[in-house]
């Protein structure tokens, strides 16, 4: 169920809520998300180490977004992990592309599918978008399996396309459509 205050957007799961960022999010978002398992598949721009600076310094980036694409991801009143969409420029306007992460203590319970089929209805409803993808690298088929039991499908591989820790991966274009 979306709920949509002025301030106060939320969206229920089952076991945790996907909500808003706040700044008081820092010292959770810090301790979740400064770990070497967690950031081994992600972005370079999720930095490891992870300091409560740069976890300040992000947050400020993301409260009071309008529209709402950068989600937490709430257990029991706590930031344990985060998923939004990043809109595109140009001819990629309406084909954001989706990214999650959860601290590790939260790993295995089935939240994350839950948490990407909520907010693909939830982007689907609000925004001007088509379609949305998700490009995972070939060493993550944990998350190519979270992709699978949020219902998207492969759409290809894009070969030797990635450098991360100086090693050379295939990433795999994941998508589900409006
Ligand atoms: C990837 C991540 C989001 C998974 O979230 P989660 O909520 O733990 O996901 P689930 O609880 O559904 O468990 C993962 C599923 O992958 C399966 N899995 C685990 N390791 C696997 C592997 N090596 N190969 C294939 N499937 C695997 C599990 O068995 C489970 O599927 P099942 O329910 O059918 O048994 C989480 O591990 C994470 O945040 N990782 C670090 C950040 C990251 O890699 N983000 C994605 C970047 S593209």
């Amino acid at each position: 169920m979306i709920n949509q205050l002025l301030h106060n957007m939320q969206i229920a799961g089952d076991g945790f809520v996907l909500r808003e960022w706040y700044l008081e999010d820092a010292i959770s978002l810090q301790q979740q998300a400064n770990n070497p398992n967690v950031a081994a598949c992600l972005l370079d721009r999720f930095p490891h180490p992870y300091t409560l600076s740069d976890a300040v310094g992000w947050l400020n980036t993301k409260i009071k977004q309008n529209p709402m694409v950068n989600f937490a991801i709430d257990v029991d009143g706590s930031a344990v992990g985060g998923i939004g969409l990043e809109m595109r420029q140009d001819v990629y306007r309406k084909t954001p592309l989706l990214g999650y992460w959860l601290g590790e203590d939260y790993w295995s319970r089935g939240i994350m599918p839950k948490a990407i089929r909520l907010i693909t209805e939830y982007a689907f409803a609000q925004l001007d978008i088509i379609c949305i993808q998700a490009c995972i690298l070939s060493k993550n088929p944990r998350s190519m399996r979270v992709l699978e039991k949020a219902g998207y499908q492969k759409q290809g591989i894009l070969q030797r396309s990635v450098i991360k820790h100086e090693q050379i991966y295939d990433e795999h274009v994941y998508a589900t459509f409006k």
